[in-house]
């Protein structure tokens, strides 16, 4: 069974500074008359929500690949592409799982998160890609690139080679977490590691793709905000259409960030919902461009910083699409926090003790949570749901470590973690052993 799009809407490139309109976008993905990012706008949506509503929810019985996936799913607000180009692993389709004990631990009564680590390479970039990959398909490339800090990279090898292209990472050396490298290297991509950071690699690859024929696929693509957008949607449909309080989410080059604003504000314009979440940023306090640039300048210029954080997937400086995310604090009300690396772990641990885990950088929305509810910003009685970027799988070193006490060496930070510790128990091979071990817990 398939369902048929209720209308195939049209978009265009419209720079996000001086509003010109791009027929089509130049290689580096920026305004050919001022420089600066481009959004895709939509100009003949329908604006039926209920049917809609209704269509979207029929797909979800569908075989037809494009209906199962939790983005396509939705593409009446996406750009439209022909189906045979599209590439999907039935991305999105993630849960909302309820989360009463870090609830209790923040001090709110209703705590939800949405794992976008569910996804088909364990990070919410498969949201995006599959849109972005499928316009590069469809443009007839052979090759795509990206700059990343592990996710990014995994979730595009993937795209690519399953649409038949090759693949270009550009990665920080030593700072990708072996559980993404090794993915990158599975799908196949040309994986080269640089001596620099992200945004050195993301310099480099802005070079790469103006002389060479490789489709950019990093998030000032602004295809990958489109997909990445479904998450709100999806989100909201799982809410039955009556938006949470806040949504928390964390910031690194802020592309996620700027697509679920960007799409929860298109569903108020649209109708869907009448109110909008207040969508609050939180980064590790090493890597805080965006918290310093609020706080700062009030968000009229970037404030670049030398990252340094144990999160490494936001270890960035200098994030391509600060404007877009200040603008979707601004009109949506939210805040800006910055984690340290002690609550950072803190609150990772905590995540997993709830039964659902995430990776560290997903892990300073709770910590970010925290902060806000101390300051009064989020009420207790609002209803909060955290955006869980990355899967627990992702960083294996991070989490050993964080559980042997080899995180943190200084006394006051290695104490506050302690209660939240499981190391392994080597033992001899016997039952008593065992059961000496378990009756100390009882
Ligand atoms: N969480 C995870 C797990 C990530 O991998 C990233 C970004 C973010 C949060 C931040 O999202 O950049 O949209 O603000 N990872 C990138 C990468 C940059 O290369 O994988 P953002």
């Amino acid at each position: 069974m398939t369902v048929q799009a209720a209308s195939t809407p049209a978009s265009q490139l419209r720079c996000i500074a001086c509003g010109a309109i791009a027929a089509k976008a130049k290689a580096d993905f920026r305004c050919p008359a001022c420089g600066d990012l481009l959004e895709i706008t939509y100009s003949n949506w329908s604006t039926d929500p209920a049917a809609l509503k209704r269509i979207w929810l029929q797909r979800l019985t569908s075989t037809l690949g494009l209906d199962q996936s939790g983005v396509w799913r939705f593409r009446e607000l996406l750009p439209s592409l022909d189906a045979r180009s599209v590439i999907t692993l039935r991305e999105g389709n993630t849960p909302v799982y309820e989360m009463p004990r870090c609830a209790r631990i923040a001090g709110v009564e209703r705590l939800y998160a949405k794992h976008q680590g569910m996804n088909p390479t364990g990070s919410f970039k498969d949201t995006g890609m599959t849109v972005a990959a499928s316009a590069a398909h469809a443009e007839g490339f052979q090759w795509v690139g990206c700059a990343s800090t592990g996710n990014t990279s995994a979730s595009m090898a993937a795209y690519a080679a399953r649409g038949g292209m090759r693949s270009l990472v550009l990665i920080p050396e030593g700072k990708v977490s072996w559980g993404k490298l090794s993915q990158a290297l599975d799908y196949g991509a040309l994986t080269c590691q640089l001596k620099t950071d992200f945004d050195g690699c993301l310099r480099v690859l802005n070079e790469v793709v103006q002389k060479m024929p490789v489709y950019l696929l990093n998030s000032i693509n602004p295809f990958r905000i489109e997909g990445q957008k479904t998450a709100a949607i999806e989100l909201l449909e799982q809410f039955d259409w009556r938006p949470p309080d806040h949504v928390i989410v964390p910031g690194g080059n802020l592309g996620n960030s700027s697509a679920l604003g960007k799409a929860f504000l298109e569903m108020k314009e649209l109708g869907f919902i009448s109110s909008l979440p207040k969508i609050s940023i939180i980064q590790a306090a090493g890597a805080n461009a965006l918290v310093r640039t609020v706080r700062e300048t009030n968000g009229t210029r970037l404030i670049s910083v030398h990252a340094e954080t144990a999160a490494s997937a936001i270890r960035i400086g200098s994030p391509a699409s600060w404007k877009k995310a200040v603008r979707v604090l601004q009109l949506t009300g939210g805040a800006v926090e910055q984690v340290t690396e002690t609550e950072i772990a803190l609150a990772k641990a905590e995540i997993g003790a709830d039964g659902i885990g995430c990776e560290p950088a997903s892990a300073v929305t709770l910590a970010g949570l925290k902060k806000l509810v101390q300051r009064g910003f989020v009420k207790p009685i609002e209803t909060v749901v955290l955006i869980l970027t990355g899967h627990l799988l992702k960083d294996p070193e991070f989490t050993l470590k964080f559980h042997r006490g080899e995180l943190f060496k200084r006394d006051d930070e290695a104490k506050i973690l302690r209660a939240q510790q499981r190391a392994p128990v080597v033992l001899d091979a016997t039952a008593d052993a065992v059961i000496q071990t378990l009756k100390a817990q009882l």
